[in-house]
């Protein structure tokens, strides 16, 4: 049987955010979309089977493209051209034939907040949601794609508790315009933070009652998610990442930023030693630690639901020497770095398992993506 909704419907839904377009599916035969991960030092691209409903996953494929430097500067594309060609290549490399995909988006050009609302119908709410969400968005209402979820709703009173998002349309359009023109269909636009969450949910088991601050530290960016359990409770994108420690380096060795960010993967070919690099990383970090402590507080201090019991790293800025080690000890609690394959089926006929190990952090958004199925 088949079905169809009109072009550009936005899906509404937490975790399913913004159905960018569905043609036509096969009823009880959802596939897995494609996630493509757009970040600012590479594209990551994973694809998942789902073996049956509870049965788990199985590796697809999977595959990275590095991007030219100056390509995508604080996620605005600046040359589109290279973005499509390293989309291009990878596809080659990858030997990918799906043409479905599922991207996301973070940083400024996207809002996301819990908000309260008194009872009222779903119609009601989509029409409230508009009015209400032009207190929290800087920018015009007209300018953003808004989409909600009901996270709760109180049985006697019938409030509600409704997670808002909201993300600039020109930067959806932006991500989709270069996936089209590099040949993909675009299902779905998600958030960073929402992938990475997903991503920890089908590999660790949560406990209802702990904070974990889930961080993923890209090359320019820093996406924070606290979650209690499955609970998500704060979201905050920092502008901080894997660049500032290839710049520290850069500054103190007077490097370029090639040589500074070989030195700092310890890559015996960038001719610095790790003695000289590890002082610098190690004062790196602790302006990392500065950063991240300030969203932790602000985190505390206005929700009220205590400290953070956990943080788990992810994001290729996670494999930075010490910092797992560093952060365990400013903050006092367990730091784990994540491995989104831990629970997937990756065969070793198919894949190099050393090289999924190496780089399976930086696929934590992907996997997240790679969640999501056609019309879900
Ligand atoms: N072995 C390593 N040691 C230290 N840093 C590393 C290592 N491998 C990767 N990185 C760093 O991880 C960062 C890239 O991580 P990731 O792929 O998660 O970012 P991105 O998605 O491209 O960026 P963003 O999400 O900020 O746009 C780069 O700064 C890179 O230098
Ligand atoms: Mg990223």
């Amino acid at each position: 049987m088949l079905y169809a909704k009109p072009l550009d419907e936005i899906f509404l839904g937490f975790q399913n955010f913004f159905e960018i377009r569905e043609i036509a599916v096969i009823l009880g035969k959802k596939k897995n979309l494609v996630g493509l991960d757009i970040g600012s030092s590479s594209i990551k691209m994973v694809s998942l089977r789902e073996r049956g409903k509870g049965k788990g996953f199985e590796l697809l494929n999977f595959g990275i493209k590095p991007l030219p430097r100056e390509a995508i500067v604080g996620g605005t594309i600046m040359d589109a051209s290279a973005v499509i060609f390293a989309i291009q290549e990878l596809i080659q490399e990858s030997n990918l034939k799906e043409q479905n995909v599922a991207t996301s988006v973070d940083g400024a050009s996207v809002i996301i907040q819990k908000i309260n609302m008194t009872a009222m119908s779903d119609a009601e709410l989509n029409e409230a949601i508009r009015w209400e969400a032009g207190q929290y968005i800087p920018f015009d209402i007209e300018e953003v794609r808004l989409d909600h979820e009901i996270l709760e709703q109180d049985p006697t009173t019938g409030n509600l508790k409704v997670l808002l998002v909201a993300a600039k349309r020109d930067l959806v359009n932006e991500y989709t315009s270069i996936l089209a023109q590099a040949g993909l269909n675009t299902f779905a636009v998600d958030i960073d933070s929402f992938c990475v969450q997903n991503a920890y949910e089908i590999n660790y088991p949560t406990n209802a009652s702990e904070i974990t601050a889930l961080v993923n530290i890209g090359a320019s960016t820093t996406n924070v998610c606290m979650v209690k359990g499955t609970v998500p409770l704060f979201w905050r994108d920092l502008q901080w990442g894997g660049d500032n420690f290839t710049e520290g380096i850069q500054r103190e060795l007077t490097l370029n930023f090639e040589q500074a960010e070989a030195a700092k993967e310890g890559k015996e070919d960038s001719g610095i030693k790790m003695e000289q690099v590890i002082p610098i990383i190690n004062q790196m970090n602790q302006e990392f630690g500065i950063e991240l402590k300030k969203t932790l507080d602000f985190f505390k201090l206005t929700t009220n639901e205590g400290a953070v019991q956990k943080i788990v790293l992810s994001g290729g800025g996670s494999k930075v020497p010490n910092l797992d080690r560093f952060l365990a000890q400013q903050f006092g609690v367990s730091v784990e770095v994540m491995n989104p394959f831990q629970n997937i089926d990756v065969s070793e006929s198919n894949f190099s398992v050393d090289t999924v190990n190496a780089l399976a952090p930086m696929f934590a958004v992907s996997v997240g993506l790679a969640l999501r199925k056609v019309g879900e």
